[in-house]
């Protein structure tokens, strides 16, 4: 528990009265007010919409200090465990709080590499959907489907189960991803081979056909794997936050993760990635860029800039300066030109030096780039949001995992400030004109 050693006093000035409330300090970044004794004393609520100032749990799975871009999972930089890590180690170190010895790493890739299959009867639950259906239409259907499958290990309060949970989540996430695209296009669901690791196996279910050999490129599955550790957990976004909402009621963990793939589905969040590309092929020409430029900065245009700002990153995301170097290697080592690359790269010069830009302290995310190695790979750009969901499946899964283990975990329920009409009495039908 995070120490409290000062306090803040808050006065009324309407009445004089006042309390002091207890000051929270974690081990990195800003404290927090514990302002559960406020409505109480004053009957006021506290008012933060888009809770831009309001910590809504302690967590000590992610850090991010938005002001310095640093992005710390478990503590460990994220520069360091996307050069250093695979994504699986990662997913074991956000699960368990450490990095793994040889022998556990080794036991947990083994767990994962054998709950890839999906049962077979999931199958048919691609047959109900239009064949256009939007990837992630189908997932957030399929990952809720998965509860009625595993009634077995469905005790959300025992640990054991949990974590059978987070494995299996974690692992048939790709496998669940890939047959997505595999019936959009109309080809054979391919079954997971498991002497494959994560992203290699996952390149194999997308690409591979049962008539012709496939050999996975080594470039393409590194650069995924990258792509995974940068996007698995993120603290409290609007997915997780989410997810860690539904559970609160206490609600299965596969029905949280699909309501987190929702919430994680529109443009403002994991859709960016999607509209990026979409904005770039918009543009088509680096001479259209100033017009798209003024588009974002005015204020009857609904237009934003895709890929650009972030609620927490005020000077840059740690993430997006990975994935740009990694852009122009994988691109490279691809030998694929991609215009739309040259396109990004000239409409972030021109955004950065943009005093709207500047003011705003408006930077490319994680997702300005993502989608150009993505599409580089032949990855569909309906399923650039797939690929964040099944990424992000471990960070939701362990704040879910954090949350439901906290003592006196209580349901979550936000209040409002009420502005619609006063109490007033029913009116008859005949009497309302
Ligand atoms: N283009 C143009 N103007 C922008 C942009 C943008 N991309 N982002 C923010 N602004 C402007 C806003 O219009 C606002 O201007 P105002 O002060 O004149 O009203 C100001 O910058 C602050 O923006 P907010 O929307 O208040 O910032 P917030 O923290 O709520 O939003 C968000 C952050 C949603 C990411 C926003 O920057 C955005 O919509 N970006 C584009 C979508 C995107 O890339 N999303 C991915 C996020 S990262 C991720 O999920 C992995």
């Amino acid at each position: 528990m995070a120490e409290t050693r000062d306090t803040i006093t808050i006065v009324d000035n309407r009445t004089g009265k006042q309390i002091e409330l207890p000051i929270r300090h974690g081990t990195e970044g800003p404290g927090a007010v514990e302002i559960g004794a406020f409505t109480k004393a004053f009957g006021l609520f506290a008012l933060d919409p888009g809770f831009v100032s309001t910590a809504s749990c302690e967590s000590k799975i992610t850090y991010i200090d938005g002001e310095e871009g640093v992005l710390l999972y478990r503590g460990y930089p994220i520069e360091q465990l996307a050069e250093k890590s695979s994504y699986t180690e990662v997913c074991y170190l956000l699960l368990n709080g450490e990095l793994p010895t040889r022998e556990q790493l080794g036991e947990f890739t083994h767990t994962i590499r054998h709950h890839t299959m999906l049962h077979e009867q999931m199958g048919r639950f691609f047959q109900g959907f239009r064949r256009d259906a939007h990837p992630m239409a189908i997932l957030v259907g399929c990952v809720g489907a998965l509860s009625a499958f595993y009634h077995d290990h469905l005790d959300i309060h025992d640990p054991h189960d949990r974590m059978i949970t987070a494995h299996r989540l974690i692992a048939k996430m790709p496998t669940l991803a890939a047959a997505c695209y595999k019936y959009s296009i109309g080809q054979p669901i391919v079954y997971p081979d498991n002497r494959l690791d994560y992203a290699a196996n996952f390149l194999r279910m997308m690409f591979s056909v049962p008539c012709e050999d496939y050999q996975v490129d080594p470039v393409q599955s590194r650069a995924l794997d990258v792509i995974f550790t940068l996007h698995a957990d993120h603290e409290q976004n609007a997915s997780a936050s989410t997810v860690r909402l539904a559970g609160s009621s206490l609600a299965n963990p596969y029905a949280c993760i699909s309501a987190g793939i929702s919430a994680l589905w529109g443009p403002a969040h994991g859709g960016a990635n999607e509209a990026v590309l979409r904005m770039l092929a918009e543009i088509g020409r680096a001479e259209r860029i100033p017009e798209f430029v003024e588009r974002a900065k005015s204020k009857t245009d609904p237009f934003r800039l895709m890929g650009f700002g972030h609620r927490v990153y005020k000077n840059f995301d740690p993430r997006a300066k990975i994935i740009r170097g990694m852009c122009h290697e994988v691109l490279r080592q691809l030998h694929h030109s991609d215009p739309l690359f040259d396109i990004a790269t000239k409409l972030e010069e021109v955004a950065l030096h943009d005093d709207y830009f500047i003011e705003k302290k408006l930077y490319p995310n994680v997702d300005f780039y993502s989608g150009i190695i993505l599409k580089a790979i032949g990855i569909p750009v309906n399923m650039f949001t797939v690929i964040f969901a099944m990424a992000r499946t471990v960070g939701w899964i362990a704040q879910w995992i954090e949350m439901i283990a906290e003592p006196g975990q209580k349901i979550g329920r936000p209040r409002q400030l009420y502005a619609g009409h006063p109490a007033r009495e029913y009116i008859p039908v005949e009497r309302r004109g």
